[in-house]
């Protein structure tokens, strides 16, 4: 083999530079990248202006970020490689509740409140009874299980979205069970909303005739000592994106019954079970 790069050795030759002496999982990660980077370009016959796009895209994402604003794990997420990094870390028991999608919006240190309280603070939107229990793998009821839970609010935004017009923690709150494992809340029927579209992720999601939306839903962060931890949310399931999820989170056991009632100004009653599994023994 020659010991200059060529089209035809590419992989080895790049592959090859690495030294003997390095953390063995980072020569694994990279080994696997190039050659599929490699492979990819030649798969496809990359052309340079395709890849000065490429760079220009990628240029464009991080000159997006800030501290309010994510753009790569948006690009992440669109590409379904949130999801699939996920499904592949958090392979569960039958029985257990599924994860989803964290988002960039949750926001650490919401107020801590009491069961049933509500958190809806700007008096928009159809207030929805939210409650179930958290069990174990054997249907036991958990005591002393934080729910951290976060929802957008009737026209579609989150109120870090809206610092000016929601009110702070609107639509949010953590919840901690007592013996009977159990929890309930007020907030709202949650809406549909596009995903920020206002960046490169949402030029791509046009060109390629997709729409940025997700279908409604409550974000649920579930944490108890000993048991893994749960990022999920529940899903309105006659939501008109419930199929075409712009971040691919939704999965069908999430999708959670909201009932119409009336009792006093409460409209809406999702109840919802959590299924915890035990940590990993290496966890
Ligand atoms: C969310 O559900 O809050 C979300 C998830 C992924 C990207 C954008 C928003
Ligand atoms: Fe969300």
């Amino acid at each position: 083999m020659t010991k200059f790069f060529t089209e035809e050795s590419s992989v080895q030759a790049v592959n090859a530079r690495m030294g003997d002496d390095i953390n063995p999982r980072l020569k694994e990660v990279m080994t696997s990248l190039i050659n599929h980077l490699h492979t990819f370009a030649k798969d496809i016959h990359l052309t340079q202006d395709e890849w000065d796009f490429a760079i220009d895209f990628l240029t464009k994402t991080g000159q997006m970020c800030s501290g309010e604003r994510q753009e790569f794990i948006l690009l992440s997420d669109t590409l379904g490689f949130s999801m699939l990094v996920d499904a592949i870390n958090n392979r569960r028991p039958v029985g257990a509740t599924e994860n989803t999608v964290f988002g960039p919006f949750h926001v650490a240190g919401a107020p801590e409140r009491e069961m049933g309280d509500t958190i809806s603070l700007d008096g928009k939107g159809e207030p929805c009874l939210f409650e179930g229990c958290v069990f174990d793998l054997h249907g036991e009821p958990i005591e002393g299980v934080r729910i951290d839970v976060w929802s957008d609010n009737a026209d579609g935004f989150y109120d870090v979205q809206q610092p000016d017009i929601q009110p702070k923690w609107n639509n949010r709150g953590i919840f901690t069970t007592g013996m009977d494992g159990k929890y309930s809340f007020i907030g709202i029927k949650p809406v549909s909303y596009p995903i920020p579209d206002d960046g490169p992720v949402g030029k791509m999601l046009a060109s390629l005739g997709r729409h940025p939306y997700r279908p409604a839903h409550m974000h649920f962060l579930v944490t108890a000592p000993g048991y893994q931890k749960l990022i999920t949310h529940t899903f309105v399931g006659d939501d008109p994106y419930i199929t075409s999820d712009t971040v691919f989170g939704v999965k069908e056991t999430l999708v959670a019954p909201f009932e119409h009632i009336n009792d006093g100004n409460v409209v809406w009653h999702s109840p919802f079970d959590f299924v915890l599994a035990p940590m990993a023994q290496s966890d």
